[in-house]
C-alpha cells in the first residue's frame, strides 16, 4: 500500500501537520479546492473511513515510498452535468496551473519525473518551456546554474544514454517532447525506467561496448541525479497493445503523470477563447478585438471540419487572416479542414 504524508494540510478545518496517510489517490482539483484522499487510519474519530484533506500545493505532501506501486495521477473531478462556460473555463485553468505548478517543483528537484499527456497544440510544450525558461532566467540571477534541455521528436537509444549523462547532476532537467519513439524501443524504454525509478539511486548502465561512447569519455554506467519531464499525446491508460500498455506501466508507477484530460470538443474551444481573452494568443498580430472574435467564430462554426481544434490552428488561421483580409476564410477551408 502506499502511503503520503502531509506536511501541512486541513481536514474540516482543522491543520492537519507532518502526518502520514494511506494513500488512496494523488493530488486532485475539486470545487472547494485542491486536495488528496487517505484512509482515515484513525486520525480523526467520528469522521468517514477515507477522508479528503486539503492541501493548496504540490509543496505541502509527499509521497512515501513503499513497495507497492504509486499513484501518483493526477486526477481531475468530473465536470458537474451542467457546467457554464465560465465554470468550464475555471475548470480547464486549473488544470494548466497545476501544469505549471508541478513543471516548478519539478525544476526543483522535488519531482523527479512527470509525464504530461494531452491532445495535440493545446499548450502542453508552452506551459513547461515558459516555466523552464523563468527557472532558468531566475538561477541565472541568483547565480545558480541551472541546466535544461529540450529534446524533440526522435532519439536513439545511444542518444538518449549521452544526453541522460550529460544532465545527471541535480539542478539538471531533461525534457523529452514528443519523443514517443523511445516508448516504442525496449533498450531506450530501460533506460528511461531506470532514469526515472523512485529508489534512492538511479543507476542507468549501458550494456554493450560502444566506442562512440568511449570516444566521448562517457562512462558505461552512471547515477542520474536529474529530473525528467515526458510531454506526449499519447493517453497511456488507454493504449491497446499489452507489451506497450505493461511498460507504460512501468513507467507511469514510477513518475506523476499529469493527464490534461482536454478532450472535449466544447474544452479545446473554450481553452482556445480562453488564451485569446487573456490577450495573449494573437498578441503578435496586432488584430483588433473584433478580428479576433471573428476568427474564434469561425473556429466555433467549423469545429467539426476543422483538422484539429488546438491554439495551434488558431494561430494558423490567424496567419491567413493577415495574409489576406478578405479570402481567410476560403483559404482556411482549403488549408485547414477536412474534405466534406
Ligand atoms: N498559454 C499560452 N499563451 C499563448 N500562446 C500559447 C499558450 N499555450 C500555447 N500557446 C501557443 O499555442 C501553440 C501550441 O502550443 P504547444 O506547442 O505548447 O502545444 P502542445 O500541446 O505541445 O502540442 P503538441 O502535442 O502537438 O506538441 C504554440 O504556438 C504556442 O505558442
Ligand atoms: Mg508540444
Amino acid at each position: 500500500m502506499s502511503a503520503i504524508r502531509i506536511i501541512k494540510g486541513e481536514y474540516r478545518n482543522k491543520p492537519v501537520r507532518n502526518i502520514a496517510f494511506t494513500l488512496v489517490s494523488g493530488y486532485a482539483s475539486g470545487a472547494k479546492g485542491n486536495y488528496v484522499t487517505v484512509k482515515n487510519d484513525g486520525n480523526f474519530p467520528n469522521c468517514p473511513d477515507t477522508v479528503r484533506i486539503k492541501v493548496d500545493s504540490i509543496q505541502n505532501f509527499e509521497y512515501v515510498t513503499g513497495d507497492a506501486v504509486q499513484d501518483n495521477t493526477v486526477h481531475f473531478e468530473k465536470p458537474a452535468v451542467v457546467e457554464t462556460d465560465d465554470e468550464a473555463m475555471d475548470r480547464i485553468r486549473e488544470r494548466f496551473d497545476i501544469l505549471h505548478e508541478m513543471t516548478k517543483a519539478t525544476v526543483s528537484g522535488d519531482i523527479r519525473a512527470m509525464i504530461v499527456s494531452g491532445p495535440p497544440g493545446v499548450g502542453k510544450s508552452y506551459g513547461v518551456e515558459t516555466e523552464i525558461e523563468k527557472a532558468c532566467l531566475f538561477d541565472k540571477l541568483a547565480g545558480k546554474r541551472l541546466r535544461a534541455e529540450v529534446v524533440k521528436g526522435s532519439a536513439t537509444p545511444i542518444g538518449l544514454y549521452q544526453t541522460l549523462y550529460k544532465y545527471s547532476d541535480a539542478n539538471s532537467v531533461v525534457v523529452f517532447d514528443d519523443c514517443d519513439s523511445i516508448l516504442l524501443d525496449d533498450v531506450a524504454l530501460n533506460l528511461l525506467k531506470g532514469a526515472l525509478d523512485s529508489g534512492k539511486k538511479r543507476t542507468i548502465s549501458w550494456l554493450s561496448e560502444s566506442s562512440a561512447l568511449r570516444r566521448e569519455g562517457i562512462p558505461d554506467r552512471f547515477e542520474f541525479k536529474g529530473s525528467v519531464i515526458f510531454i506526449t499525446n499519447l493517453k497511456f491508460d488507454q493504449m491497446k497493445s499489452q507489451k506497450l500498455r505493461d511498460h507504460l506501466d512501468a513507467l507511469q508507477s514510477r513518475c506523476h503523470y499529469l493527464d490534461l484530460t482536454l478532450d472535449s470538443q466544447r474544452d479545446k474551444l473554450l481553452r482556445i477563447k480562453q488564451i485569446a481573452k487573456d490577450g495573449v494568443l494573437f498578441s503578435d498580430y496586432d488584430f483588433d478585438e473584433a478580428t479576433q472574435d471573428d476568427i474564434i467564430d469561425f473556429m466555433h462554426a467549423n469545429k467539426d471540419r476543422l483538422r484539429e481544434l488546438s491554439l495551434r490552428m488558431a494561430l494558423k488561421i490567424a496567419d491567413l487572416r493577415k495574409m489576406s483580409m478578405l479570402n481567410w476564410k476560403r483559404l482556411a477551408e482549403t488549408t485547414c479542414m477536412k474534405s466534406a
